[in-house]
């Protein structure tokens, strides 16, 4: 199986420049986009090698960057999205970690790519490590000439300005990360317009993941068309990174091509399978806003299509196991009161919806339940999911209809005080 990124993971001093240039043909591709190719080729062979962000949504980046205007009178910004704030999700980090020129790398291309000469990396608040790996990486491609002016001895110059979020899930979406960034509260703009016509400071802006951004290097050198076969799948090409914790014996980051494995393979080849000889009872399959399979869902291909064919998405590639033993209960109660949390208040349905389904879960479990609430549940949720301004109303939503769906009768034990709270 072809892998880009994890044969670099676990090493502390793959970080550096000088590992980067030897191993992994580091900043070549940023020179030959920068010397040999005109901004649209670049475009054109992010189109042709089919990426789709792996931010959550899948949008496919090389359309997303087509989308800003050629000619602009205002500047044009790429914002790189390092919130990486879906529970479940820690492959942005060893990417930042171990191969931090590869973003660099990455932000520089797509900056020459769409025209922008000062870019953004928005790095969640709590990755004060990765934060500072990071802007030591900044520092020195700026020492050896890969940032700054006259990069490659060309007319293109490039400033990247590392900036810290404060610990919001919300920041994750892209329009609120924009007005974070630009030091307003970190709540969603209304959409359209997009980002591609009035994103940071009212300009045009790409706002992609870190994954996303960083496997660009790897699609100039090996070719488009290479990366595009690597998925087994028409519409997405490559590698995923996927996040895999919960109930495995070896949780970590796999790469795996797209389409390639099942999602049970990916759990039981790759991850060791259910910790402690148990058998799985559920899978969330893409983060926690991924609508949850039970164990005889798991044969699905790894890819977006599929899931979303069975009713859930892969997101950003985060697979939580749960075995036997698993409270499912319990579960979704902590992932609504994350949501409940994160909510940033905006919207009603989600302000409001997020907080009525999180007590109701809560006397459920603890033995205040009655039948009824598991209607009124799936009737919040169903008044929540499409009718806010972001997506983290469908992240709160989509979970609970599928958890008292799939395993109701748990909810009922409760609810007949055949089951307590431990
Ligand atoms: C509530 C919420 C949280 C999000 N959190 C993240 C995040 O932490 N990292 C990320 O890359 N995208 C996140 N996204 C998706 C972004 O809005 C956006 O789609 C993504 O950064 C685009 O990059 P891509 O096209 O490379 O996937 C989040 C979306 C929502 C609705």
């Amino acid at each position: 199986m072809n892998t880009l990124f994890v044969q670099h993971f676990g090493n502390d001093e793959n970080r550096k420049l000088s590992y980067y240039t030897a191993q992994m043909m580091g900043y070549q591709a940023a020179r030959r986009a920068i010397l040999e190719m005109k901004p649209e080729q670049i475009i054109e062979d992010v189109k042709k090698s089919s990426i789709r962000g792996r931010g959550g949504a899948g949008f496919p980046t090389g359309m997303k960057w087509g989308f800003l205007p050629k000619e602009s009178a205002k500047p044009k910004y790429l914002v790189c999205n390092a919130d990486e704030s879906e529970p479940g999700t820690f492959k942005d980090r060893d990417i930042i970690r171990y191969t931090p020129h590869l973003l660099i790398e990455g932000m520089i291309i797509g900056s020459y790519a769409i025209g922008c000469t000062h870019a953004y990396i928005y790095i969640r608040g709590e990755y004060t490590r990765e934060a500072k790996i990071l802007q030591e990486a900044i520092d020195e491609a700026y020492k050896n000439g890969f940032l700054g002016k006259g990069i490659f001895n060309s007319s293109f110059n490039l400033d990247v300005t590392l900036h810290r979020g404060a610990g919001a899930y919300i920041c994750g979406e892209e329009t609120a990360l924009l007005n974070s960034l630009e030091g307003k509260r970190g709540e969603p703009r209304v959409k359209p317009p997009f980002p591609a016509l009035v994103g940071a400071f009212s300009c045009p802006t790409a706002v992609n993941n870190v994954e996303t951004i960083a496997t660009v290097p790897h699609i100039l050198n090996r070719g488009a068309e290479w990366y595009a076969k690597l998925g087994r799948i028409e519409k997405s090409g490559g590698t995923r990174l996927m996040s895999v914790s919960g109930h495995v014996k070896n949780p970590g980051v796999y790469e795996v091509e797209a389409g390639s494995i099942t999602l049970r393979q990916l759990i039981e080849d790759h991850a060791g399978g259910c910790w402690k000889d148990k058998k799985i009872k559920a899978v969330i399959p893409g983060g926690s806003s991924a609508p949850v399979l039970t164990a005889d869902e798991i044969d699905v291909v790894l890819d977006i299509e599929p899931f979303q064919k069975i009713g859930t998405m892969m997101g950003s590639g985060a697979v939580m196991v749960c075995d036997e033993d698993t409270d499912m209960v319990q579960l979704i109660w902590r992932i609504t009161k994350f949501y409940a949390h994160e909510s940033c208040g905006q919207c009603t349905p989600c302000r409001e919806g997020c907080h009525w389904m999180e007590a109701i879960l809560h006397r459920i479990l603890h033995g205040a339940g009655a039948e009824k609430d598991l209607d009124m549940l799936l009737d919040i949720a169903n008044n929540i999911g499409g009718k806010t301004l972001c997506a983290l109303g469908d992240a709160a939503a989509g979970p609970v209809i599928s958890f008292v769906k799939k395993f109701r009768t748990e909810f009922e034990s409760y609810i007949r005080g055949q089951k307590k709270y431990a």
